[in-house]
């Protein structure tokens, strides 16, 4: 693990990056209070990189933090940067850091903003800890990801009620669910769903073989079916598999495609305590002079991971649960 000297650290920097995660302000509100506890400065730095190079940086005080454990999205906004991928975004952001005396920070986001702290740190010796948040669960170093239960969740209460209205029509919904490059929404949610059969990135399936498994189902008796589809690249996968299944066979498809509401909401108990362990173990650690981290969890213990493993190794799905969530749909 990296270090640096923390003997003299009084003022902390955090922010958010990448797609906002319910759960974001519960971590926030860690960090924030945990470190103005030890009798640290914290400042917020706003819409992650782009603010970090834009100078959008302020004073956060432990008031500021009520009221918002139980609130989704991002109290102090979030970005996609791609000037903060290139050396010279890096450098204008480690100045306006510099200027206002952060010393460390603490990043809340997703493998792509670990990177973006990685480099920060290799090139001008700003130190990080990361905290993955990320309705996506594909952060290598961590079993899950703050958000990811309560996206999961409101991915499940969206597909209970498209059964109702399937199953009184006797109809095939596919509903597509978010996952950039990653079926980890989907798996979790077509298990408890109880989908006749998932489509994710890492495990091609043929329209022939998906057609086949619900023509079973309809052979002994089924009325309607659900397949749950990732996103992967591309949103809108949904509509051509519906349009491929019209094709190669008699049946109807219907599309439902869940977007950027699996973004939003109130976080679970599970994502909020989450966010809560890792935001006050982040700035434990920076105290102690760790960074270039990621604080996440494994077997239920908080655990480091280097940012670099977390961005340049692959987290796997469970593809073991495929098979059951076949049997158990049919
Ligand atoms: O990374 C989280 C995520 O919600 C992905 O699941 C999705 O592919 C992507 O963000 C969408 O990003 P944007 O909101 O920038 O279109």
């Amino acid at each position: 693990m990296a270090q640096f000297d923390a003997s003299d650290l009084k003022k902390i920097g955090v922010y958010t990056s990448g797609g906002d995660a319910p759960g974001m302000n519960a971590a926030l509100r860690a960090v924030v209070r945990v470190a103005i506890n030890d009798g640290l400065e914290v400042m917020a730095i706003h819409h992650g990189y782009v603010g970090m190079m834009e100078n959008e940086i302020t004073v956060l005080e432990r008031g500021s933090m009520a009221n918002i454990i139980q609130r989704g999205g991002t109290i102090i906004k979030t970005g996609r940067s791609l000037e903060f991928m290139k050396p010279e975004g890096r450098k204008k952001a480690a100045a306006n850091l510099k200027a206002h005396g952060i010393q460390a920070l603490v990043c809340i986001g997703g493998d792509g903003s670990f990177r973006g702290a990685h480099a920060l740190w290799q090139e001008h010796q700003i130190p990080t800890i990361g905290l993955p948040g990320t309705i996506d669960n594909d952060v290598h170093g961590t079993d899950t990801t703050i958000g990811f239960d309560t996206a999961v969740n409101t991915a499940l209460d969206a597909i209970d009620k498209i059964r109702d209205t399937a199953a009184s029509h006797d109809r095939l919904f596919i509903v597509e669910v978010m996952g950039r490059n990653s079926g980890f929404i989907a798996t979790e949610v077509g298990l408890a769903g109880g989908a006749e059969d998932v489509v994710i990135p890492e495990n091609q399936s043929s329209v022939d073989d998906i057609i086949t498994k619900i023509q079973k189902g309809v052979a002994r008796g089924k009325k309607s079916s659900i397949v749950v589809i990732a996103e992967g690249q591309k949103p809108g996968r949904a509509y051509d598999l519906a349009e491929a299944i019209r094709k190669k066979s008699n049946m109807d498809a219907k599309v439902a495609i869940l977007g950027h509401i699996q973004r939003g909401g109130s976080p679970t108990a599970a994502d909020r305590n989450l966010a809560s362990r890792l935001g006050a173990a982040a700035v434990t650690a920076l105290r102690k002079g760790v960074c270039d981290v990621m604080a996440g969890l494994k077997a239920g213990e908080v655990a480091f991971t280097p940012l670099e493993d977390t961005f340049s190794r692959h987290k796997t799905v469970r593809k073991d649960l495929l098979p059951l969530i076949q049997v158990l749909g049919s």
